[in-house]
């Protein structure tokens, strides 16, 4: 695996596979890589003849008060891990390389980037179309992976995609969970012990919903009731939204039978973990 951090040799290496006549599947990531981030690496992998995965953590995504700093950086074990999944390059530029000084572009679904983690974290979904369009200019993907845990960045990276014409397929893949049913994240490992346990309780409370969805309640006010009595289980648990949501324009549904997207954030100290469901729709 070749380890690039320049942006222009990154696209040069791009030029010359379509050149050849392959596709390039990308995986972009901010590091710290899980079992998550490796299913997205497999399926590229499945998908196209060049793998290509970024680990860039972004500073334009973060807010003032936010993890920035402390986010873990483990490139070595992290390669290794891209290597065994026969990645093809690794692109790992600089802060200096993603943005110089006098950067003064971004990129911003207008409406969309305002709503879920949108709301409590200001500026949050800029950053991501910001770097990912960048991304996409620099590695010129055919397909680009993303986890369903991200639902709100997953339906904002698939509106600008088309709002910006970019000739890339996105290719959303399934949540990856530990045993216990929490999704796995990167920010899993900021918890103690104690935490860890506590942090159950959100997947907890969408298993709720699922399954009361399917005795036939449709009714997202209900549901949501349900699933905030859950996270009451938990009182140290600092609720920041539950919601039932359109997928697509992630708008509050009143009712789930055209399928519905239920999303959980919530602080367990300070990390703030997110984790949803899809409901089919059962019309
Ligand atoms: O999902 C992430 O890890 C990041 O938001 C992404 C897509 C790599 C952009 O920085």
């Amino acid at each position: 695996m070749r380890i690039v951090s320049s942006a222009a040799e990154m696209t040069a290496l791009s030029k010359s596979a379509h050149r050849a006549g392959k596709s390039i599947g990308f995986v972009p990531t901010m590091g710290a890589l899980h079992q998550g981030h490796l299913s997205l690496v497999r399926a590229a992998r499945d998908q196209a003849d060049v793998v290509v995965v970024s680990i860039f953590v972004n500073p334009a995504q973060f807010g003032p008060t936010e993890d920035f700093a402390k986010y873990p950086r483990s490139l070595k074990t992290d390669s290794a891990m891209l290597e065994a999944e026969n990645s093809d390059h690794l692109f790992y530029p600089s802060v200096e390389e993603m943005y110089p000084k006098d950067a003064d572009t971004w990129v911003t679904v207008e409406a969309l980037s305002q709503k879920l983690d949108g709301q409590s974290r200001p500026g949050h979904f800029r950053g991501v179309t910001t770097v990912v369009a960048k991304l996409f200019n620099i590695v010129q993907p055919d397909f680009a992976f993303f986890g369903q845990k991200d639902a709100a960045q997953v339906a904002i990276v698939t509106k600008m995609t088309r709002d910006l014409n970019f000739d890339v397929q996105i290719v959303v893949c399934p949540i990856v969970r530990e045993a216990d049913g929490l999704a796995m994240s990167s920010r899993n490992a900021y918890l103690s012990a104690a935490q860890r346990r506590q942090a159950t309780v959100l997947s907890r409370s969408l298993t709720r919903v699922q399954s009361l969805a399917k005795q036939g309640e449709h009714d997202a006010a209900t549901l949501i009731a349900a699933a905030r009595q859950v996270m009451a289980e938990e009182p140290s648990i600092k609720l920041d939204y539950f919601e039932i949501v359109s997928p697509t324009t992630l708008d509050p549904v009143s009712d789930i039978s055209n399928g519905a997207l239920v999303a959980v954030a919530a602080y367990v100290g300070t990390t703030r973990l997110i984790d949803n469901l899809l409901l089919p729709t059962s019309r």
